[in-house]
């Protein structure tokens, strides 16, 4: 069983996609921390995006038991800053950067039932997904949610400036040439804005059955 959900920033793709897989017994696949890991390895290494494309082509991209590693390096606690969060929405613009993960993506759901999420899932990835899913939530809600995700000295950014960015990358991840994020016709739309996690996990499974 594939189970595809796409939405923007702070939709609550992740934490639902993990609950529901947890519910299901399947596997869970975080696409955008693959995204984060190739930005956080560009910024480490100081690398300009030709200069990363060169190098992703020797990198090993990992996953296990819900942390990220890169060239065996865990690096789940170092993906989920706002820096790295405009970085990755930057380099997938890039139609290399697509095609590389978007085959490793395919590789690993193929193998598996799996929930994968994301931004291209249910439109490019996983298109014959048995089901499909679009979570959407209003700016400030969204901005709201990632306030309290953030850590360290970016808790100290204001509700205003995250509402900017957010706005800023919906933008940029719906209006990108390659694979923009969007609601295909055959997905089921959900503005989880007034609802809790355990609300959508619960309106999900009712489409799915447990
Ligand atoms: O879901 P996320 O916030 O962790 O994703 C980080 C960025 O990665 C997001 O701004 C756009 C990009 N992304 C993408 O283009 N395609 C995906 N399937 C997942 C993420």
């Amino acid at each position: 069983m594939k189970i595809a959900i796409d939405g923007p920033a702070g939709s609550g793709k992740s934490t639902i996609a993990k609950k529901l897989a947890s519910k299901l017994n399947i596997e869970y696949i975080d696409t955008g921390a693959m995204y984060r890991a190739l930005a956080y390895y560009m910024n480490q290494n100081n690398l300009s995006l030709e200069e990363l494309k060169i190098n992703m082509e020797t990198l090993n991209i990992e996953f296990k038991e819900e942390r990220t590693f890169i060239n065996g390096k865990d690096i789940s606690d170092f993906i989920r800053t706002n820096e790295v969060s405009s970085l990755a929405s930057k380099i997938s613009k890039d139609k290399d950067i697509r095609e590389k993960l978007v085959d490793l993506q395919r590789k690993l759901a193929d193998k598996v039932s799996c929930v994968m999420e994301g931004r291209d899932i249910t439109s490019v990835v996983l298109k014959d997904a048995e089901y499909k899913f679009y979570l959407d939530a209003n700016s400030k809600v969204r901005a709201i949610r990632r306030k309290n995700d953030l850590k360290g000295k970016d808790k100290n950014i204001s509700l205003d400036k995250l509402i900017e960015e957010i706005e800023e990358r919906d933008l940029r991840d719906k209006t990108r040439e390659n694979s923009p994020l969007k609601l295909t016709e055959d997905s089921i739309y959900i503005d989880t804005s007034y609802m809790d996690v355990d609300e959508v996990v619960d309106k999900i499974t009712s489409y799915i059955g447990d």
